[in-house]
């Protein structure tokens, strides 16, 4: 099995808090003066932030619960929120539905949750070509409630799982 989701460490949260990512997602970026600030959040237990590892490389992270939700949306619904980020240098490779898939696998044994959510800034075609590939289908749009960016929430029953990404990443 090449990827796993394990829990983060200091050394994790430290890297992720100083991970770039170029324009336009710079949108992602968090504040170099508040690097503490995010290493205690993401090692907060109550985030539920986990590592994704590949063959034990830290190649990205994702969180389950508030931690995805998004000012402004409405998440009366039931269904498990996900957060998710690949290091910056991963990105664009063609990894982000398989990274996903290994995250629904990991929630659906540690959550059992009915349905799962992602909330994605509406820019970001990448990220939304992921989740629809994996399954999801948009079902609100709205505005951020202080930033009047748009976002866009996706849904998808969580009872589904893709065999083939063990195949794609290993032929990498
Ligand atoms: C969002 C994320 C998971 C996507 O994973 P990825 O491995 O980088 O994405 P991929 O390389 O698989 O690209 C996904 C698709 O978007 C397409 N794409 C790439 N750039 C694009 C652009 N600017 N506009 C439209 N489509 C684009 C790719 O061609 C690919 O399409 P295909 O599956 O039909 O070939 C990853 O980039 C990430 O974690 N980024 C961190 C910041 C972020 O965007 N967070 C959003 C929350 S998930």
């Amino acid at each position: 099995m090449p990827l796993s989701i394990q829990s983060l460490n200091e050394a994790h949260a430290r890297e992720m808090s100083g991970w770039h990512y170029d324009a336009p997602y710079d949108f992602y970026n968090l504040s170099l003066n508040e690097i503490e600030q995010n290493i205690h959040y993401f090692l907060n237990p109550q985030n539920n932030f986990y590592g994704i590892f590949e063959k034990q490389e830290f190649v990205g992270y994702c969180s389950f619960g508030e931690d995805g939700q998004v000012p402004g949306g409405d998440y009366s619904t039931p269904g498990l929120d996900i957060g998710m980020g690949i290091r910056p240098d991963l990105t664009g490779q063609s990894r982000g539905s398989c990274y996903v898939e290994a995250v629904l696998d990991f929630a659906r044994q540690t959550f059992a949750p009915p349905f799962v959510r992602v909330t994605i800034a509406a820019f970001n075609q990448r990220a939304l070509r992921v989740w629809y590939k994996v399954g999801f289908r948009a079902v609100k749009t709205f505005e951020h409630q202080t930033q009047g960016v748009p976002f866009v929430i996706l849904i998808r029953d969580a009872g589904r799982t893709s065999k083939d990404c063990e195949k794609s990443l290993l032929v990498k």
